[in-house]
């Protein structure tokens, strides 16, 4: 087992998915690690790999339980767009500090993304998850017309769902944007209304924003 003190684990950011959003910083932390871990899709942009493990779940504290068994010194944990926005990054570094030398490499985000692909600012949103935030909180958020939100979608929550959540919750239509599948052969960028987008049909790899302003 390696000296615990020396240990080392890079949170690197890989961008929404497809080499071309892979930065040179990731590519280099993962070269200098011994050891990856990652999804299968984050490993597989990386391939091939001399020592990599394949992580089956995305629960924070089973992670930090894996790492804590591997007899590496340099671990890369894949994690996709950035680190520091809604992602297991976040509680991972502070399970494994102190006593690891924890640092980050900054991603390009789903947002960032998808907001470049639409040509869309960002500065002004409020961003969600739409694990974590309730239909209460967004349908409040959408109400109160303060700014444009941006969710980040998921399985059971996606564009579609939230869509027809949101047109039960809240006064009018709004106008609305998708991006799907970010980076991948199956991209797909949309721009409708909210009464449009239930009609649709999106994976849960989603990003939805919607205009504060009713149309
Ligand atoms: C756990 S969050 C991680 C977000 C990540 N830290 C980021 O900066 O994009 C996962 C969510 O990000 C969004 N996402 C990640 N990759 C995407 C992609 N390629 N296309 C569209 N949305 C994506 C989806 O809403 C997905 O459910």
């Amino acid at each position: 087992m390696a000296n615990r003190a020396n240990r080392q684990v890079t949170l690197v950011g890989c961008g929404p998915g497809g080499a071309q959003y892979l930065t040179g910083q990731a590519l280099a932390a993962v070269r200098e690690a011994d050891t990856v871990l990652g999804p299968p899709r984050l490993l597989a942009l990386f391939e091939p790999l001399a020592r990599s493990v394949v992580l089956e779940t995305a629960r924070a504290e089973e992670v930090a339980a894996l790492i804590r068994t591997l007899p590496a010194e340099r671990l890369a944990v894949l994690v996709s767009g950035d680190p520091g926005l809604f992602s297991l990054a976040g509680p991972l570094r502070r399970l494994l500090a102190p006593g690891w030398q924890v640092r980050a490499v900054p991603g390009i985000s789903s947002l960032q993304a998808a907001c470049a692909c639409l040509g869309l600012e960002w500065q002004h949103m409020q961003v969600f998850s739409a694990h974590r935030a309730t239909p209460a909180q967004l349908a409040a958020a959408v109400e109160s017309g303060a700014s444009d939100l941006a969710v980040l979608c998921g399985p059971g929550r996606q564009p579609q769902h939230l869509a027809a959540e949101l047109l039960k919750t809240t006064r009018g239509d709004r106008r609305c944007h998708v991006a799907s599948d970010l980076g991948e052969p199956t991209q797909r960028l949309w721009s409708g209304t909210l009464r449009r987008l239930a009609q649709e049909d999106f994976v849960a790899r989603s990003v939805l924003i919607v205009e504060r302003r009713q149309s």
